[in-house]
């Protein structure tokens, strides 16, 4: 038995900062940010009362509404964050309130811009083993609560929104979530994509405020090579298992953290950018809400049909990095 999503959802918060607004912050420029990135506008929930957990609400309160059924069904709820409201209890639970699913548990899972595949493979052997039959997986972050508005070059990269969907075994053979390889590698990835402030080794001082070491920490062009032999390597795998070529794959959905890294990845698959999507320029980096968010804009335009061959690939920091195969339903 195959897992297969029968709902999707995005929820964006409706604050729009533009790279001209950055200008006036930071020592930068609308064109510099679209060239080097494919960004021109990204979302921030300026409400400072609302957090993750209200992103990933949103987003579960559609997905009932879309497939139709009470909270209650829910099983499973998994929210893939690196930006949870705290740090417990998890913003799954408190998504679990919002809406009152009070059958179901619930945890987060911590994968950053990976985070939304690894959610959905976990969430698929639920499905597959016959444990649930309704779960929940959605990516959400509120990155401008780690973002360093005074650092330009990571401070023009990142945006606030969530995704998710519901997973339910596949109603025939052949359909839903076929295949995914996913990996780490922390050796390598453990110093350059990273905020070391709030955790155990550095908790909350005077000093990690000092040092702004709650904000994000990249260093882009480390992670700009990884990311670009890693998410085109794992897509040519993907392809390679299944069988897959340029003619046949409906649509690849990419992490959308750089227009380039896009590009490269389409290219290595050879694949033409009109079966790519990517609305970088709207929403910038939304961490583990990217590949939802593309799945869900494409349902909304009625762009997945039954039998379409979806490729989805993320890299993000850990490293962490995946592809996955997905026959539509
Ligand atoms: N505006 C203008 N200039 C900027 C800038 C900005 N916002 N940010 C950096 N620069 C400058 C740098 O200071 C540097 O100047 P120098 O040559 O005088 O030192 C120059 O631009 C080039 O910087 P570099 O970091 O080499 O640029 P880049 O082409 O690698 O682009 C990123 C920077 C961040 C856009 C790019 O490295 C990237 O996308 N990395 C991956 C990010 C990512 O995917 N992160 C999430 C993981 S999923």
């Amino acid at each position: 038995m195959k897992a297969a999503i029968t709902a999707t959802a995005k929820y964006l918060p409706d604050g729009v900062v533009t790279n001209h607004d950055l200008e006036r912050m930071l020592e930068t420029n609308d064109e510099w940010i679209r060239s080097r990135t494919g960004i021109s506008e990204r979302r921030i929930m300026k409400d400072p009362d609302k957090a993750s957990s209200f992103l990933c609400g949103e987003v579960a309160k559609q997905l009932l509404d879309k497939r139709g059924i009470s909270a209650e069904e829910i099983e499973l709820i998994i929210v893939a964050t690196m930006t949870p409201d705290m740090l417990f209890p998890s913003t799954a639970c408190l998504v679990q309130d919002i809406i009152g699913a009070t059958g179901a548990w619930a945890f987060d899972l911590n994968a950053a811009c990976s985070g939304f595949i690894f959610a959905l493979n976990t969430a698929a052997r639920f499905i597959e083993s016959g444990a649930h039959k309704k779960v929940m997986v959605i990516g959400g972050d509120k990155m401008s609560s780690i973002v360093d508005y005074t650092d330009r070059s990571t401070a023009i990269l990142f945006g606030d929104g969530a995704a998710g969907v519901l997973l339910e075994p596949a109603e025939s053979e052949g359909y839903g979530i076929l295949d995914a390889r996913l990996y780490s590698d922390g050796t390598n990835g453990k110093d350059h994509l990273l905020m070391s402030g709030g955790g155990s080794l550095h908790p909350a001082t005077h000093e990690t405020v000092e040092k702004r070491m709650h904000f994000i920490h990249q260093d882009g062009r480390q992670v700009f090579k990884s990311a670009v032999t890693a998410m085109a390597d794992t897509a040519a795998e993907i392809m390679q298992r299944n069988n897959l070529d340029a003619e046949n794959i409906a649509w690849l959905i990419p992490h959308q953290a750089n227009q380039r890294i896009i590009q490269a990845t389409a290219e290595r698959m050879g694949l033409g950018m009109e079966k790519v999507i990517s609305n970088i320029a709207h929403y910038g980096n939304t961490t583990a809400g990217t590949i939802p968010i593309c799945l869900a804009e494409l349902d909304e335009q009625r762009k997945l049909n039954r039998g379409s061959n979806l490729v989805l690939v993320s890299f993000g920091a850990g490293y962490t990095w995946g592809g996955m195969y997905i026959k539509w339903q």
